[in-house]
């Protein structure tokens, strides 16, 4: 059948009716995600929640200061230099008058690590150390881990180094699945209204894709229906941004990057750099992607696991675009259809990003897909907006 025989050109955004997506989670367990059968955790690896302590209130937990209700550390005895050092209040040399303790220092030991942060000269480094110690000292004061709960947390974060490398990213997943990246990426790239919105690359982003020719064929290994891409890329006008670069990523039709499988899928499999003609228009070939589950092979998937939180992304195409004086637009573009569509595991999204894979028959019977879609850039509005730029 062919349900989609003139596709239009459509700007990516809420159409007539069309409801916002939600965002909720996913009640019960995500199909391939539970812990592994027979997989015996690893030193450090996440094996449960945390029970928090009973006598703290789940609103003593959100207490910004010590004297809302997080409980004081204080340096144990035993902890405490011997002989003749003087205690942490004096480690300084010679400090002038204490400054009174501040917020998101609860504990006595804070507060000495807020007067050493304090003597040197002041620098956004400084103040986001201090903002961030100051976080993990209330942290730590309102959960009171176990010596073991700790080490557990330290093994974990170690863990998270030991799965990162070239071709995998654990740190970039956590914090994907914590809202974090997405959060990042709203403070930084509010973008106008007509502009595509931007969202993370995610983990599986590549920046030494090859550059490969308008109409060319992304598949190297033709595995999977058939979805013909067209689109333009312009500016909040809607003119043509003229050799825009467009990067584009995706996973198969089974879920799967290929640098999950560099064993099983040619290398730079459904990956590849555009650049778009003279009136900003671009076209590709590939296959039509799956949605997919993050990965539950590694210490972030155990921790989602175990907190019961969703894995699931819905199927989507990942973009990369530059143009001169424009700020560079990364985003996803999703397939409205998609079972998961409202349940993202790293808060992707928008709606503005639904897009309609439309489906037909050719005329030997095989089924294909065909996808149109506007990317709207914005022009480079303040000094330091566009990190991306060049890279
Ligand atoms: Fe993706």
């Amino acid at each position: 059948m062919d349900d989609c025989r003139e596709p239009e050109q459509r700007a990516l955004g809420p159409g007539p009716g069309r409801a916002p997506v939600g965002l909720g989670s996913v009640p019960g367990s995500v199909p391939g995600q539970g812990a592994l059968p027979g997989d015996a955790a690893p030193v450090g690896s996440v094996q449960g929640p945390v029970a928090l302590p009973e006598r703290l209130a789940p609103s003593e937990l959100a207490a910004p200061t010590p004297a809302s209700g997080a409980l004081p550390l204080q340096l144990p005895e035993s902890a405490t230099p011997a002989g003749p050092t003087p205690g942490p209040a004096a480690l300084s040399a010679a400090p002038p008058a204490p400054p009174p303790p501040a917020a998101g220092f609860p504990d006595s030991i804070g507060q000495e690590l807020q007067r050493r942060l304090a003597g040197g000269a002041p620098s956004r480094l400084a103040e986001a150390v201090a903002l961030a110690a100051g976080h993990l000292h209330l942290l730590v004061g309102a959960l009171r881990p176990s010596a073991a709960e700790f080490r557990q947390a330290l093994g974990f974060l170690t863990e998270l180094g030991h799965h990162s490398d070239a071709r995998r990213q654990e740190w970039v997943l956590l914090a994907d699945v914590l809202g974090v990246s997405a959060l990042v990426e709203g403070l930084n790239a509010p973008r106008p209204r007509g502009a595509t919105p931007n969202t993370g690359a995610g983990p599986f982003y590549r920046a030494d894709a090859p550059d490969l020719a308008l109409g060319a064929d992304l598949s190297r290994d033709g595995r999977g229906e058939r979805l013909r891409v067209s689109g333009r890329v312009t500016d909040l006008a809607g003119r043509g941004l003229a050799g825009a670069r467009v990067e584009v990523w995706h996973a198969n039709a089974a879920g799967l990057y290929e640098n999950q499988q560099p064993d099983r899928q040619p290398e730079f499999n459904l990956r590849g750099r555009l650049r778009a003609d003279g009136r900003g228009q671009f076209d590709f070939l590939t296959v039509k992607p799956g949605g997919y589950a993050l990965p539950s092979d590694g210490p972030v998937g155990r921790l989602m696991a175990a907190l019961g939180c969703p894995l699931e992304r819905p199927a989507h195409l990942h973009f990369r675009v530059t143009a001169p004086g424009h700020e560079t637009l990364t985003t996803h573009i999703f397939d409205r259809a998609d079972p998961a569509i409202g349940r993202d595991a790293v808060f992707g999204v928008k709606p503005e990003l639904l897009a309609d894979f439309c489906a037909r028959r050719t005329r030997s019977g095989a089924r294909e897909h065909l996808l149109d879609l506007n990317l709207v850039l914005c022009p480079l509005a303040r000094p330091g907006t566009d990190t991306m730029g060049g890279k």
